[in-house]
């Protein structure tokens, strides 16, 4: 059974269809990407699996069971947690305590009870996992640096930390590598490979190819909010619509 299953799902804007009817499956443990030129409902098509957006039609199954009108705090509870394409961090925090604060969604705590203590052994588990996904994602050494004061590449890696620090079985990453140098790129190419091996499943939107050919085992592409094509890596690099589309004036 596919870990999750996008089923017929659309969402309008007013006249604007972002995403029409479109449907893919992601298998358990595998690194699925989610490409596409500028525009063409990736983004979207992420905010309706978290629950960030509702939808116009069809459904998402998160392990056969139907996300439709849950709020994104449940869905993160249930194993389904996304990073945003913009960033997000709390610039003036440091790197430990933004980790901190991404565990309260599964501690069930609130930022105020995270930061402030208030429930001495959820606070105590919660820094527990923010030590293990900071030593996992090779942040520890800079725990205690303000998020500010990180290279970008760096902060683009804390924000996967906090994603991680609501223990996701299924991860979705918004252009993880966008704006990165080759160095950024190799290192994060390797923790995402090692976030899978750790077993969560990814969805990873990205146009850094030589990112999505490296890792993905799935590909799927969309195209002015529909599915140009599914397959390997292979099979959609050399299909001819999907060479147009990203060449085609975008
Ligand atoms: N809240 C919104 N209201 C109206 N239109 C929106 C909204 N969010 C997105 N859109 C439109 O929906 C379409 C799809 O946007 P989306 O952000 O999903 O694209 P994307 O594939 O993530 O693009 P990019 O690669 O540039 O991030 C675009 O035409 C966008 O302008
Ligand atoms: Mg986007």
């Amino acid at each position: 059974m596919a870990i999750l299953d996008v089923n017929h799902l659309t969402k309008r804007f007013g006249g604007l269809v972002a995403v029409n009817d479109v449907s893919f499956r992601v298998k358990e443990g595998d690194i699925h990407g989610l490409i596409g030129p500028n525009g063409a409902g990736k983004s979207t098509t992420f905010k309706m699996i978290a629950g960030f957006l509702s939808f116009t039609d069809g459904d998402v199954l998160f392990n056969g069971v139907s996300i439709r009108g849950k709020k994104p705090s449940r869905i993160a509870r249930s194993g389904v947690v996304r990073t945003f394409q913009e960033t997000t961090l709390f610039q003036e925090l440091s790197v430990f305590d933004n980790v901190l604060i991404g565990n309260h969604n599964q501690a069930k705590t609130n930022v105020f009870s995270a930061l402030m203590g208030f429930d001495e052994s959820k606070q105590q588990n919660a820094r527990e996992t923010a030590r293990e996904v900071l030593e996992f994602m090779s942040l520890w050494e800079r725990r205690d640096q303000q998020a500010s004061e990180l290279p970008l590449g760096f902060q683009r890696v804390l924000a996967v930390a906090v994603a991680l620090a609501s223990k996701p079985k299924l991860l979705l990453l918004d252009e993880p590598f966008a704006g990165m140098n080759p160095e950024e790129t190799r290192h994060m190419m390797e923790l995402t490979q090692k976030v899978r091996e750790s077993g969560i499943t990814v969805v990873l939107v990205e146009h850094n190819m030589k990112a999505v050919m490296g890792l993905c085992d799935r590909l799927t592409v969309l195209n002015f909010g529909t599915v140009l094509d599914d397959g390997t890596p292979e099979r959609v690099r050399n299909n001819p619509d999907v060479i147009q589309a990203y060449l085609g004036g975008n």
